[in-house]
């Protein structure tokens, strides 16, 4: 028995794609200002623009995300739960690692409530709460610094703020390789794609006491099922 479950919001969509084509956008705009006249898809000056205006809407993005996560209480999606945190993690990882390959069960059953596993609560943490706002500031540093010469030497200079937004150029791109990767293990290879793009996905029908479980503990905006089979 299966039901189609509600898992991402119109506006959590919106807000993943946003960030998505924004962050593509940014790496691939800062190519082209990180090895001039290489990368012919773009000219420079049009290129430094892109990556100016993108890095501020990606702020934006940000912090509007942030706040409809708190107000909406959805950021307990992210929140690892300490009981079960270790060994759902190391089983999740013996998952990706052999079992996979092997074919055996998910160790989480995904439920509009719990739709991440701990591993991707962590590295959605650390990529949202660490890469992110480090790259921000970076950015932000290198291009106030065009007008404010003395931000930058107060932070180790030019060369030191470069090689750290550089690195987290690549850091972000090895996320997103890995991460593409890894939305194609959800039931079929697919069904996390699907469900980013309409909001639904097709997962086993809750048991009872589950449901009731869900209905008594934290409300997300997240509760549209419909039984299909
Ligand atoms: C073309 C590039 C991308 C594709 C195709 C893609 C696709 C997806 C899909 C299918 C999911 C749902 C399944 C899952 O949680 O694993 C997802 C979730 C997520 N993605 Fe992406 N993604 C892309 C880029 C990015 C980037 C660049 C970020 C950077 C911050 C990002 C951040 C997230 C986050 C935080 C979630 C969890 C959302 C939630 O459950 O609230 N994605 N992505």
């Amino acid at each position: 028995m299966t039901e189609r479950v509600l898992i991402y919001t119109p506006y959590e969509r919106f807000w993943h794609w946003a960030q998505a084509a924004g962050i593509m956008m940014l790496v691939l705009t800062g190519a082209v200002i990180h090895w001039p006249g290489s990368i012919g898809v773009l000219p420079f000056s049009l290129a430094v623009s892109i990556h100016n205006v993108l890095g501020f809407l990606l702020l934006i993005n940000a912090f509007l995300g942030l706040f409809y996560y708190v107000a909406t209480g959805a950021i307990r999606q992210y929140l690892p739960e300490p009981h079960d945190f270790v060994s759902l993690g190391a089983a999740q990882l013996m998952y990706y690692m052999r079992g996979i390959f092997r074919g055996d069960p998910h160790p989480l059953e995904k439920t509009s409530r719990r739709r991440l596993n701990p591993l991707q609560q962590i590295t959605y943490l650390v990529i949202l709460n660490v890469l992110m706002p480090l790259q921000l500031i970076t950015g932000l540093l290198m291009w106030s610094g065009q007008m404010q010469p003395g931000i930058l030497s107060w932070v180790g200079g030019l060369p030191l703020v470069a090689a750290v937004h550089t690195l987290g150029a690549w850091a972000f791109v090895t996320f997103t390789i890995m991460h593409i990767y890894l939305t194609t293990t959800g039931r079929t290879p697919l069904s996390n794609l699907i469900a980013m793009i309409t909001g639904f996905e097709t997962l086993p029908k809750s048991r009872p006491e589950a449901a009731n479980q869900e209905s008594t503990s934290q409300s997300t905006p997240n509760s549209i099922n419909e039984v299909v089979t």
